[in-house]
């Protein structure tokens, strides 16, 4: 296994557009990342690269800054590209600011055949906004996505925390919809239980002891 080196400096060929921002994984970064990593086969510790994404997208404020990706990098003894490759190319990662609550609506084509699009316009009209924007208090960010493997329970969204929490809101209609946003906004938890579905959408991506055969 690699050392797992702590906000060393970059140590590949690329040289991206970096804030300068000083990021370093805390101990229990550390600790988790060894996990991951013992998860593969010895010399290929490149294989944690999405879990480690998933961290740091966590850790750094929701999104994956290139300061946020050289750490990954240094962390994997990869050049910064490769982790940049991944990065660009799954739609859960965020290479932008996001907002608190990143409602992600699927578009795909049973949520399309079930009224995506009167979910979209509800949001468009509760919230002012369109697909990749976010709220002026920063608080909402609305995507399009692909299919979230929920076509069961079409239409549905899935709202992305900024703590790397995940919901899938199902069966929705506008006003399932408009009630969402207020429980938001408002904060109103027991709102919210109603709302989402339980358990939560999918395994968490770097919790270790959820990989566990
Ligand atoms: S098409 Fe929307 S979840 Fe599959």
């Amino acid at each position: 296994m690699p050392t797992i080196r702590i906000n060393s400096a970059q140590s590949t060929g690329q040289t991206p557009k970096a804030t300068g921002a000083k990021l370093a994984w805390n101990k229990a970064d550390t600790a988790t990342i060894a996990e991951l990593i013992a998860r593969y086969p010895a010399g290929q510790s490149r294989s944690a690269v999405i879990p480690l994404l998933h961290l740091a997208q966590r850790r750094f404020g929701g999104w994956l800054s290139v300061d946020a990706m050289q750490l990954v990098a240094e962390t994997l003894d990869l050049p910064y590209i490769r982790v940049y490759e991944v990065a660009s190319f799954y739609t859960m990662f965020n290479l932008k600011p996001v907002g608190q609550h990143h409602l992600q609506v699927c578009t795909n084509c049973s949520c399309l055949i079930r009224g995506s699009d009167g979910i979209l316009k509800a949001i468009e009209e509760e919230l002012h906004i369109t697909g990749g924007q976010t709220t002026k208090d920063g608080k909402f960010t609305l995507t399009e996505v692909e299919c979230l493997g929920a076509c069961v329970a079409a239409p549905m969204l899935q709202v992305s925390e900024a703590d790397g929490a995940m919901h899938y809101v199902t069966n929705l209609d506008a006003a399932k919809t408009r009630a969402l946003i207020r429980a938001l906004q408002k904060d109103d938890d027991a709102a919210l239980g109603k709302l989402v579905d339980t358990p939560p959408a999918a395994p968490d991506p770097i919790t270790p002891t959820k990989y566990a055969g």
